[in-house]
């Protein structure tokens, strides 16, 4: 199998499914992934290079955020055109899987191509990118930046929840050491960032 010319047309797929997306899920991010998946690949050594590689480019082109339910079968017309057989056995699996957001998980959950990407897609949301992607995603659909809880300890909705609803519990969902250990920091950085944001608020 020739590598260099499915890589070409899964970004080319990639880049145009993702064009109107908010700045945190731009082509940077998709490039970040790539690049986290495969430093952690480098250690664990799991994962077979193309696949990871292939799922890493593709991971966000049906993101339901952005997508209707058509995107996956879309995915899957592009896969088949490419004409690389047993695509479409695994690659719409992994990234139905790797999203947070999907409760409705099915399949292989043990891939290890999905092992490295949701740890790679995770530490993306989280450390000082993680941070700026969220503001990102909150002002994109004009989410306050923060409101404090009320008489009972509630928070509505905002994107400083979003750091307890998703961004502190990601260190713990790490799903390889490496990842775990790369988690470590950038939670840190995560706490500290909210030190000073509640000091700046409370001033
Ligand atoms: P996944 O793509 O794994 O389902 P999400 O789409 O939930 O994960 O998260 C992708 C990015 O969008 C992350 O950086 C995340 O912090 C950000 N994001 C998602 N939902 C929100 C939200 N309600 N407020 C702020 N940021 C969000
Ligand atoms: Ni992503």
């Amino acid at each position: 199998m020739d590598h260099i010319p499915i890589i070409a047309l899964a970004e080319a797929y990639a880049k145009d499914k993702m064009k109107l997306y908010d700045p945190g899920h731009d082509w940077w991010h998709v490039l970040r992934v790539r690049k986290l998946s495969i430093s952690i690949n480098m250690i664990e050594n799991i994962a077979d290079p193309l696949i990871l590689d292939l799922a890493a480019i593709l991971h966000d082109v049906a993101d339901s955020k952005f997508n209707n339910s058509e995107a996956y079968a879309e995915l899957e017309n592009f896969l088949e055109s490419t004409g690389v057989p047993g695509l479409n056995d695994r690659l719409p699996g992994i990234i139905k899987n790797v999203s947070f957001s999907n409760k409705n998980k099915s399949g292989n959950l043990s891939d290890p191509v999905l092992m490295v990407l949701q740890d790679a897609d995770r530490l993306d949301a989280i450390g000082a990118i993680g941070i700026a992607r969220a503001f990102s995603y909150g002002s994109s659909r004009n989410n306050p930046i923060y409101l404090p809880p009320d008489e009972h300890g509630a928070m509505e909705p905002s994107t400083v929840r979003h750091f307890y609803d998703k961004l502190l519990r990601i260190k713990d969902l790490m799903n390889t050491d490496t990842g775990r250990k790369m988690a470590g920091e950038r939670h840190k950085f995560l706490d500290t960032y909210l030190e000073q944001f509640y000091r700046e608020w409370n001033v």
